[in-house]
């Protein structure tokens, strides 16, 4: 049954906006939404939080299964508390590249995101939602624009939430992250040939929200 749910999977590098058009794209037709990367965002804040090394592959694989993750509008729940901005840091993104490279990890938040397939539909972000969370994705996108921009991207969206940043900074640390989703043997981030590209560095939200929606209707049963 479930297997008849349409996914929209968009994949991408970190900051690319694919979170913004993905969520925007759910809002139109009214699907659900998941935000995968906001999974191992989360782990590597249980990590944190229980003094779990951010190597140690099978401790976090536990760890992984046992998160209880609530997701209540914007608000995200783990084990029982709201998370705050802090899942949306820098400190946090870096640890959650470091725990996504672990196979055990990623085969333990596999059934968790599957489980988001629930009707009328989902519309969903990452690194592999179309090549190993949701294969047979009806619409599968690779979003993506050059490192400077999603630098410039990141920066305005973390000076609208009060923090500082750098753009030099996060240019470094946008690299580094693309080196290491990239060059990882665990689903590594990359162009699978059934995924539309969708390059955004000249484009503005409602254009990549337009596109993808033009790519739904077109594969829409
Ligand atoms: O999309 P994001 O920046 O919130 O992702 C945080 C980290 O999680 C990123 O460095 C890569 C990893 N990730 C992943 O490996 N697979 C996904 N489906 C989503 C995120």
């Amino acid at each position: 049954v479930t297997q008849s749910v349409p996914v929209i999977a968009i994949d991408g590098p970190s900051a690319s906006g694919k979170g913004t058009v993905a969520q925007r794209v759910a809002n139109e037709l009214g699907f659900h939404y998941l935000d995968s990367g906001a999974l191992y965002r989360l782990l590597a804040t249980a990590a944190m939080r229980d003094g779990v090394a951010l190597d140690d592959e099978v401790a976090l694989a536990g760890l992984a299964s046992r998160m209880d993750i609530v997701f209540k509008g914007e608000q995200i729940w783990l084990d029982g508390a709201p998370v705050g901005d802090e899942l949306r840091g820098e400190a946090c993104a870096a640890g959650a590249s470091k725990v996504a490279a672990l196979h055990q990890v990623r085969a333990a938040l596999l059934a968790k995101q599957r489980d988001f397939r629930k009707a009328p539909g989902l519309v969903t972000d990452g690194r592999d939602m179309g090549s190993v969370v949701f294969p047979d994705a009806t619409l599968k996108i690779f979003l993506t624009a050059s490192a400077q921009i999603r630098a410039e991207r990141r920066y305005k969206q973390l000076k609208e939430k009060g923090m500082d940043a750098k753009i030099a900074d996060l240019l470094q640390d946008i690299r580094a992250r693309d080196e290491r989703d990239t060059q990882r043997s665990a689903a590594p981030l990359q162009q699978y040939p059934d995924a539309s590209l969708l390059d955004t560095t000249t484009l503005d939200v409602d254009q990549a929200v337009k596109f993808v929606l033009n790519g739904y209707q077109c594969k829409a049963p």
